[in-house]
């Protein structure tokens, strides 16, 4: 029996404790640039995780390497058991139908309708016949905030937050079991964007997905994130509760959250517990 098979003949509690995603020493370097220089963590089934860290630290960079779009210089990236660069060309495949990403922009095809786009990856890995595609399109529209008519407009006939909410649908069109997420709710007016957030934590509490995003708004880190992972300096600066990472006393988290903050933790906070921090 192969390791895969045992996994699946372990009850259910055991699996959720399972890490479906797990990023180990990952060095990264564009010539003599390291951008990341050693980044482990790893994530269990069902929470809603957040990357922060300055500008040009490697959020993207990290998260094209965790779906396998950019190989790191060394370390690895093992996605619901499987690692990225060990794996054969069909256990990619099979993989790749198993996590959703949206990109900072949505990427939508432009040219496509809103129900073409979100059945994009339908066509592209299940046989599905035509009215199966189009009732799974429907019931995605909806699941991401969409009324079901918006399916026949061009993206380009749609709002911003209404196309975050179709790359969302198309992101979620084969049923992920993770979800990647780039800043999400940027550009996004206040009120949009809580309800984009409300959309992201219903993904993970109704449909129990795994959501990792990188954002710099801090209501969605304060309002619905699990857990933060901050990148500074190549590593990983801190890692735990929203709250405990923001109340550690590091000159960069206390700058990052200063200049951002409208509701902090404030004085009767009570201080780190469970947060790793590695200065
Ligand atoms: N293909 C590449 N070749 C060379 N350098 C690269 C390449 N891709 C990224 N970099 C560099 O890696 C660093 C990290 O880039 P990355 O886009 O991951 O930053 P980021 O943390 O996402 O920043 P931001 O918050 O501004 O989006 C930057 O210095 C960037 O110039
Ligand atoms: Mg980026």
């Amino acid at each position: 029996m192969s390791a895969g098979a045992v996994i699946t003949t372990l009850p259910a509690a055991a699996k959720a404790a399972l890490p479906v995603i797990e990023v180990e020493d990952i060095v990264t370097r564009f010539g003599a640039q390291t951008v990341h220089d050693g980044v482990t963590f790893s994530v269990g089934r069902g929470t809603l995780v957040a990357l922060i860290g300055g500008s040009g630290t490697g959020k993207s960079v990290l998260l094209r390497e965790m779906i396998g779009l950019q190989r790191p210089s060394a370390g690895r990236v093992r996605l619901l058991g499987t690692s990225l660069w060990d794996a054969t060309p069909g256990e990619l495949e099979a993989l790749r139908r198993r996590f959703g990403m949206m990109f900072q922009d949505g990427a939508l095809f432009s040219s496509l309708t809103v129900a073409q786009n979100v059945a994009v990856p339908l066509h592209e890995h299940t046989g599905l016949g035509k009215a199966t595609i189009d009732a799974l399109v429907a019931l995605r529209l909806l699941q991401a905030g969409l009324p079901v008519a918006a399916g026949a407009k061009m993206p380009s006939e749609l709002s911003g937050g209404m196309r975050k909410r179709a790359a969302i649908a198309r992101a979620i069109a084969l049923e992920p079991e993770i979800l990647f997420l780039d800043e999400p709710t940027s550009g996004l007016d206040p009120i949009t964007a809580r309800a984009f957030d409300r959309l992201v934590r219903s993904l993970v509490d109704d449909l129990g997905i795994t959501v990792f995003l990188v954002t710099h708004d801090l209501d969605t880190l304060l309002g619905v994130v699990d857990r933060l992972i901050v990148l500074a300096g190549g590593k990983v600066l801190a890692d735990g509760p929203v709250r405990e990472v923001m109340a550690i006393d590091d000159p960069w988290i206390r700058e990052y959250f200063s200049v951002r903050r409208t509701v902090g933790p404030g004085p009767g906070c009570p201080q780190p517990e469970s947060a790793r921090f590695s200065p």
